[in-house]
């Protein structure tokens, strides 16, 4: 008997992170820890790899009372505190003045996954990266989309030209378009866009939306990892100068941001030039909501709304030490990739650095070779990702010439 409908897409979901990580876990086991290199896991942790838990977030959230940790939230939208906050965490500090609204979801992946499906129909098509969150290629597929992809690189910047092609692909072939954009700290090559390459983005989605409305889905997941914290929201006063036919919507996670990636909060923070698109977006978008999740944690959004109030500075600072240590860890795969001749993708700031292989097919083989030498990491559309979010600076120190060694043993058959 088959009990589930005939559209939908009934393989297993191929979990290639966490295969890998239980790999790891049993080489650690059999040829002991120190012989291990593992850059599978997407958190930070600490140099004793230990899963990092900030305790300005977490003794706050202690505090709550379980009464609170219990209620439903007050609205689907998200709790008013928490909603006026994110807006300001995001949008404040470019001081942005387009109109903005915020529904609560639970994490980015709830942001991401009602813009999809309010935004598009079914058979419509999703621009996506074509080195990305493996994330959005499942959602897309859940909710009946295409995708196109562009490609992330041309050489060592990113790719305008290809992600205008896409662009030009669609325009007038659907009712809109919608296209991701993860910046900045792009997961997984640690890729930023530069202030220059944004204006030339939103220059040239303003001429295109003339024909079709563009809405941009900003993922910025790992936004508060960037290396220049004060200037990482510079950037969206570029969506000042949004058309009237193009919105931008922002996927916020506090998962990352507070460590706190069970708890299960995020928020889309629609925004656009006219109030009434906002609010067209908003009542949709709450109704997904309902209809979806509910609410989301009531305590979840409270701890943001307390931590970035009453302990920001506490807070900062305890994130500002693992921002150093993560830049330290990358500093060194970088500088020594670079020493050895390891191709990488562009890398700026984030949680990974992904190593280049264009070649699929030599990157699986690749992938191989590495774990056969107990180096553990995650295998991406062209590339292998480490993380060196959770990699300690000792086990980081050489890395770059073992991998590069290692490819030149693959090739070289
Ligand atoms: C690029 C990107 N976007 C969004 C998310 C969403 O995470 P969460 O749903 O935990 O907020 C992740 C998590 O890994 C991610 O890597």
């Amino acid at each position: 008997m088959n009990f589930i409908k005939e559209s939908a897409d009934k393989k297993p979901i191929v979990d290639t992170v966490f295969a890998i990580v239980e790999k790891a876990k049993e080489a650690k086991k059999t040829v002991g820890e120190e012989n291990v290199v593992d850059a599978t896991i997407g958190s930070l942790y600490d140099e004793s790899g230990q899963f990092v838990a900030f305790k300005t977030v977490f003794d706050n959230y202690d505090k709550i009372s379980a009464k609170t940790k219990g209620a439903y939230a007050v609205s689907f939208r998200g709790n008013p505190d928490f909603r006026r906050k994110v807006q300001e965490w995001t949008l404040g500090q470019a001081g942005s003045t387009l109109k903005s609204s915020v529904i609560a979801t639970p994490g980015g992946t709830g942001a991401v996954s009602i813009v999809l499906s309010d935004i598009l129909e079914a058979n419509e098509t999703v621009i996506i990266p074509n080195i990305a969150w493996g994330s959005y290629a499942l959602m897309a597929k859940d909710k009946g989309l295409n995708i196109l992809q562009y490609e992330m690189f041309e050489e060592d910047h990113f790719n305008i030209q290809s992600l205008k092609n896409c662009i030009n692909q669609l325009l007038g072939k659907q009712n809109r378009i919608c296209l991701i954009i993860n910046d900045p700290c792009h997961n997984p090559t640690g890729n930023s866009l530069t202030q220059e390459e944004w204006k030339q983005i939103i220059e040239y989605i303003n001429e295109a939306s003339k024909t079709t409305p563009i809405v941009i889905l900003n993922d910025i997941a790992y936004i508060d990892y960037a290396y220049d914290l004060a200037h990482s929201r510079d950037y969206m006063k570029n969506f000042d100068v949004i058309g009237e036919n193009v919105m931008v919507i922002i996927a916020f996670s506090c998962s990352k941001t507070m460590t706190s990636y069970g708890l299960r909060c995020g928020a889309a923070v629609i925004c656009a030039q006219s109030e009434e698109s906002v609010r067209d977006a908003e009542i949709v978008m709450e109704k997904s909501a309902r209809a979806i999740w509910s609410n989301i944690p009531n305590a979840a959004m409270d701890n943001f709304t307390q931590v970035t109030s009453e302990h920001l500075d506490d807070f900062l600072m305890e994130k500002q030490m693992y921002i150093n240590l993560l830049r330290q860890r990358s500093d060194i795969f970088v500088k020594e990739a670079n020493e050895c001749g390891l191709a990488i993708y562009p890398y700026k700031e984030g949680f990974f650095v992904t190593i280049k292989i264009e070649d699929n097919p030599l990157k699986e083989k690749y992938h191989e070779a590495l774990m056969a030498h107990h180096i553990y990491t995650v295998s991406v559309n062209k590339g292998i990702r480490v993380a060196v979010c959770s990699l300690s600076v000792e086990k980081t120190k050489g890395l770059a010439k073992r991998m590069k060694d290692i490819l030149s043993e693959v090739i070289n058959g």
